[in-house]
C-alpha cells in the first residue's frame, strides 16, 4: 500500500467503491469551525469572526441516472435511500442523512431539479467532533453543496452556496440557525479569520490570523458537554431578539448602535422571564456589546496585535454567561481556570450550553493551561476535557 492510499481522499474513494461498487467522480471537503468572537450575532444581522479548523467532512459523490439518492456515512450504519423527486421537509427517519438530503432539496427548490433528476450516490466521512459546537452539520452540508456545485456546473459563489446550505438546515432539518457556520465552512481561508458581516454576506472579508507567528496559540478545549439540548433555548433567544428589535423599531439588533445602547435598554421591559431565561434587556446588551467586541478584535487582529484581544474574549464570555445565559458549569470552569493559569483570555464558542471553549494563550504557557484545566475537571469528578490547537484552515474545496 502506498502512503497515498491513507489520505482522507483515498479513504473516501475506497469506502465509496466498497459501498456502491464503482468509483466516485470526486471527493469534496468542508471544515468545522471555531468562532473567535461574535456569538448569536449572526441572526441579528451582526458580526462574527470564525476560523476554519483542520477537521472536515468529506463527500465522495457520483451521479446516477435512475432518480435515486443513496447516502452512506463512515460514522453510521446502513444506506439511506430517497428519490430526488420526493425530497421534502418533514420526512421521518432520515437522521444525519437529512443534512445531505436537505442540500439536494434546497438545490431542487432553487430551480435545479432537472439537473439533479438523475440522482446521486454519496459517501460521507467526517472527523469534526459532533455535538461539540464545532459545526459538524454545516461541514456535511457544505461538502455536499460544493460537490453538487461542481458536478452540475452550478453558478453559486461561496456565500451563495453557504446560504443554500443554511436554507437546508433551516427549512429541511428544521434548525433555526443563522449563517455563521455555513459561511465559515464555505468561505474561510487558510491562515485567516473571516470577518463576517451577516448583513452583507456576499462581501467576503478575510483578515490574516496566525497566532503562532505572534508566539501565541488558540486552544480549543472541548468540555465534553454535548450542546444538543440547547435547541429550544436557541429558538427562544432568537425569538426574544426579534421581539426586542420590533419594540425598538429597527430591522435587526445590528441596528442598535453601541453608543446608544443605554438609551435603547431604557425602552425595553425590565426583568427576566419567569422560567429564568434572560429578559429582553439582557439579550440586547449581549448582542450589541458582542458586535462591538468583534469590531475591536478584528481591528487588533488586522494590526498584528492578537495578544491584546484576550481581555475582550473573556469579557465576551461573561456576556454570554450573565446576559445571554447560555454557558454552563464546565465552560465557566475552563474559562476561569485557564485565565487563572495565565491564559490571555477565554470564552465559550458556538451555540452554547457546553461544547468548546477557545483559549488564547502564550505558546510557552499552553501546556500549563491545559494541565490546570485537566486538574480542575479531575478534582470535580468531571470527564477529562480534550484540547487541541486551532490551525486556521481552508474552506470548502475539492480534494485533488
Ligand atoms: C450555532 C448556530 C449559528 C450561530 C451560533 C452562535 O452555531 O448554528 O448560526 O448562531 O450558534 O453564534
Amino acid at each position: 500500500m502506498t502512503q497515498d492510499q491513507n489520505t482522507p481522499k483515498d479513504r473516501a474513494r475506497k469506502e465509496f467503491a466498497a459501498v456502491f461498487g464503482r468509483d466516485p467522480e470526486g471527493v469534496w471537503q468542508a471544515p468545522g469551525r471555531v468562532n473567535v468572537i461574535g456569538e448569536h450575532t449572526d441572526y441579528n444581522e451582526g458580526l462574527c469572526l470564525p476560523v476554519a479548523l483542520p477537521y472536515a467532512a468529506r463527500a465522495a459523490v457520483a451521479r446516477r441516472e435512475d432518480g435515486l439518492v443513496r447516502v452512506h456515512s463512515a460514522q453510521a450504519d446502513g444506506v439511506v435511500e430517497a428519490r430526488v423527486a420526493e425530497l421534502a421537509p418533514g420526512r421521518e427517519g432520515e437522521g444525519w442523512a437529512a443534512y445531505v438530503l436537505g442540500v439536494l432539496w434546497a438545490l431542487c427548490a432553487d430551480g435545479h431539479g432537472d439537473a439533479l433528476a438523475g440522482g446521486l450516490d454519496v459517501h460521507m466521512d467526517s472527523d469534526v467532533p459532533t455535538g461539540a459546537g464545532l459545526s459538524s452539520s454545516a461541514a456535511l452540508e457544505c461538502a455536499v453543496a460544493a460537490a453538487c456545485r461542481e458536478l452540475y456546473g452550478l453558478d453559486y459563489s461561496d456565500p451563495q452556496a453557504a446560504l443554500l446550505a443554511q436554507r437546508a438546515e433551516n427549512a429541511y432539518v428544521g434548525v433555526p440557525c443563522g449563517v455563521l457556520d455555513q459561511m465559515a465552512a464555505m468561505c474561510c481561508a487558510e491562515g485567516s479569520a473571516l470577518v463576517l458581516d451577516c448583513r452583507d454576506v456576499m462581501t467576503v472579508h478575510q483578515v490574516p490570523f496566525d497566532p503562532a507567528a505572534e508566539g501565541l496559540a488558540l486552544l480549543v478545549v472541548d468540555t465534553r458537554v454535548k450542546h444538543t439540548h440547547g435547541d429550544n433555548e436557541y429558538a427562544a433567544r432568537r425569538a426574544g431578539c426579534e421581539r426586542a428589535a420590533g419594540l425598538l423599531g429597527v430591522p435587526a439588533l445590528r441596528d442598535v448602535r453601541y453608543e446608544e445602547l443605554d438609551a435603547a435598554l431604557e425602552r425595553l421591559p425590565e426583568g427576566d422571564e419567569p422560567d429564568g431565561k434572560p429578559g429582553l434587556r439582557r439579550l440586547v446588551r449581549h448582542i450589541v456589546t458582542d458586535d462591538h467586541r468583534v469590531e475591536r478584535v478584528a481591528e487588533l487582529v488586522a494590526a498584528g496585535r492578537l495578544r491584546e484581544t484576550g481581555a475582550l474574549l473573556t469579557e465576551g464570555h461573561a456576556s454570554l454567561r450573565d446576559d445571554y445565559r447560555i454557558s454552563c458549569l464546565e465552560s465557566d470552569l475552563v474559562v476561569e481556570t485557564a485565565v487563572a493559569a495565565g491564559a490571555l483570555g477565554a470564552r465559550q464558542t458556538g451555540g452554547g450550553f457546553g461544547g468548546c471553549v477557545v483559549v488564547l494563550v502564550e505558546e510557552a504557557g499552553a501546556e500549563a493551561v491545559t494541565d490546570a484545566v485537566a486538574a480542575a475537571f479531575a478534582e470535580r469528578g468531571l470527564p477529562a476535557p480534550r484540547a487541541f490547537s486551532a490551525k486556521p484552515s481552508a474552506g470548502a474545496r475539492r480534494l485533488d
